[in-house]
């Protein structure tokens, strides 16, 4: 079974309150939902992770070894500030694929640069929820390839 783990960063656990008019009204289990029809579709298996805390987003990219064979990526405000981050997906063996529900080239300018791009294999923003379920596609199809 292909198996593809989710990783959503700080504040998108807040998801549906948070500033609704830039990231929307679904929360972030609404989201997850999605992801799991839609990886059923796919008869891929999902796990979802969320985490506020860097190391602790670090870690989960590092116990992904050999247990995912994709890592769909919201590292949220890290995205632009986590070598460690960025170092630990790129020490990572399997596909990853990030993900921003906001176009982050068309807000601030420190937005633009994305440290967790180096590591990707692809990179989907501004496209809300249905981001992630073209990013598990991706993924799915990546997995496929290699
Ligand atoms: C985000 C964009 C980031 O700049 C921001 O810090 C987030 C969410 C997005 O999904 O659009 O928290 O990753």
């Amino acid at each position: 079974m292909r198996r593809i783990l989710i990783i959503n960063g700080p504040n998108l656990n807040m998801l549906g309150t948070r500033q609704p008019e830039i990231y929307g009204r679904e929360t972030l289990a609404d989201i997850e939902n999605a992801c799991r029809n839609k990886a059923a579709g796919l008869g891929v298996e999902i796990e979802c992770f969320q985490s506020n805390g860097e190391g602790e987003i670090v870690t989960a990219v590092q116990r992904a070894r050999g247990k995912f064979d994709a890592i769909v990526i919201n590292p949220a405000a890290y995205s632009h500030t986590s070598v460690a981050i960025m170092d630990a997906l790129l020490a990572y063996d399997g596909a990853v694929i990030e993900v921003h529900l906001s176009n982050i080239h068309r807000r601030d300018e420190f937005r633009r640069l994305s440290y967790v791009s180096k590591a990707a294999d692809g990179v989907i923003c501004g496209l809300g929820k249905q981001g992630y379920l073209l990013a598990v596609e991706a993924a799915a199809s990546l997995i496929d390839r290699e």
